[in-house]
């Protein structure tokens, strides 16, 4: 069995894993920062560097003694390199190439992006070794995190074309801000789901934005909806504006109601998307990845999109939507799978991903680009 070691710490988690050939999960370890964070209401770069630095070595140890691997048994090092908080990325990008170097091993510089799309083809320690698969592509690929809503039309795992993507907000970041609007505090969309399951998501109704492409997302117009909906329409405008009401005058009956409305109505756009982009593209397969994918009304919405369409959906369990690094050793095995012998250890950590990068604007033809 030839296992990967794999770093990520693109943002708020340090993360270690040991991934085999047949994309087993050997060992999976993850330290959030979220309590360093909260009081800040979201993360500080500065913070969450300083926090890799410390916590990566301990972390990378108990990932190797949890997998019962030792470090020269390791045939490959892979690690997140873009995008993401670059102070961060740098920390385990430079213990990557470090252990890349003194192993004597190739190193795979990963897409966190394309790292999330892949995440469903991970599999538990315990599987079998092999197992036969039909082709699942062309597919549709969705990632919707804190930082990425992007739809790709996805040929092979190295070849994939952005279709559609938030001209503004991500899904995650818009949860995130709706959560802080309703006091909800930091993660907000975990938060946001606990609160919204008392609630009565019919109680304030969006609309779906029309956009230029129509496989494109929108989240503002419903921030700024809520906004309106929890503290009244502002006197003023810019910094100047005064708003009526504060958050705490919020009944827990009315949050409720509304965090069910505002998830519904985030859920409800990228389900619209979804059916826009399987009309357009027939796809055999939808692969799913990303924060928001470990929401449970998401979670059952794809699968049921899936099923009435009869596509194989491929989904992370919740433990590999939130960021990790098994993903980031799965999608390394994917490319040593198909012959690639890995990157150069000058390759340099990047804040944006190249996969994602670019415009859908109708008429305007993309090249699929090779995933690195
Ligand atoms: O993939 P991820 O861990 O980091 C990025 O690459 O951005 O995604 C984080 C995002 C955050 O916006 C977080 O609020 C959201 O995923 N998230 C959720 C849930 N768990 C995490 N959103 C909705 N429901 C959840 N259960
Ligand atoms: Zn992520």
């Amino acid at each position: 069995m030839s296992c990967i070691l794999a770093l990520e710490s693109s943002c708020d988690e340090t993360a270690a894993a040991v991934v085999d050939d047949a994309l087993r999960v050997r060992a999976s370890v993850v330290a959030s920062q979220h309590d360093l964070h909260a009081e800040y209401g979201g993360v500080v770069p500065e913070i969450a560097s300083r926090a890799h630095l410390e916590r990566l070595l301990p972390v990378l140890e108990k990932t190797l003694r949890e997998a019962r691997v030792d470090i020269r048994e390791i045939s490959a090092v892979s690690v997140g390199i873009r995008p993401g908080l670059i102070g961060s990325l740098l920390v385990g990008t430079s213990a990557a190439k470090a252990l890349a170097w003194s192993l004597g091993r190739p190193l795979y510089a990963v897409d966190h992006v394309a790292a999330h799309l892949f995440a469903g083809l991970l599999r538990p320690s315990d599987a079998a070794e092999s197992h036969a698969r039909e082709s699942r592509f062309p597919a549709l690929g969705l990632v919707v995190s804190g930082g990425h809503t992007s739809l790709f039309r996805v040929e092979s795992p190295v070849a994939c074309e952005l279709v559609g993507r938030t001209i503004d907000d991500a899904v995650g970041e818009a949860l995130d801000k709706a959560a802080a609007m309703l006091g909800l505090g930091h993660p907000g969309g975990p938060r946001l789901e606990a609160c919204a399951r008392g609630g009565d998501a019919d109680a304030l109704r969006f609309s779906l934005p029309q956009l230029a492409n129509n496989l494109d997302f929108s989240l503002s117009g419903l921030k700024t909806k809520l906004l309106y909906e929890v503290r009244g329409v502002p006197q003023g405008r810019g910094a100047a504006a005064r708003f009526p009401r504060s958050v705490g005058e919020l009944s827990d009956a009315r949050r409720a109601d509304l965090a069910a409305s505002f998830q519904r109505a985030a859920i409800a756009q990228v389900l619209d998307r979804l059916s826009r982009a399987h009309e357009l593209f027939a796809p055999r397969a939808l692969f799913v990845g990303g924060g928001v994918v470990a929401n449970a009304s998401l979670r059952a919405q794809l699968a049921r999109f899936a099923e009435s369409r009869g596509i194989a959906l491929v989904v992370p369990e919740p433990a590999h939507c939130v960021d990790n690094a098994a993903m980031i050793g799965g999608f390394a095995q994917l490319r040593r799978a198909l012959g690639d012998l890995g990157d150069d250890l000058s390759i340099p950590a990047e804040p944006v991903s190249r996969l994602a990068r670019g415009s859908t604007a109708p008429g305007r033809s993309l090249s699929t680009k090779r995933v690195q």
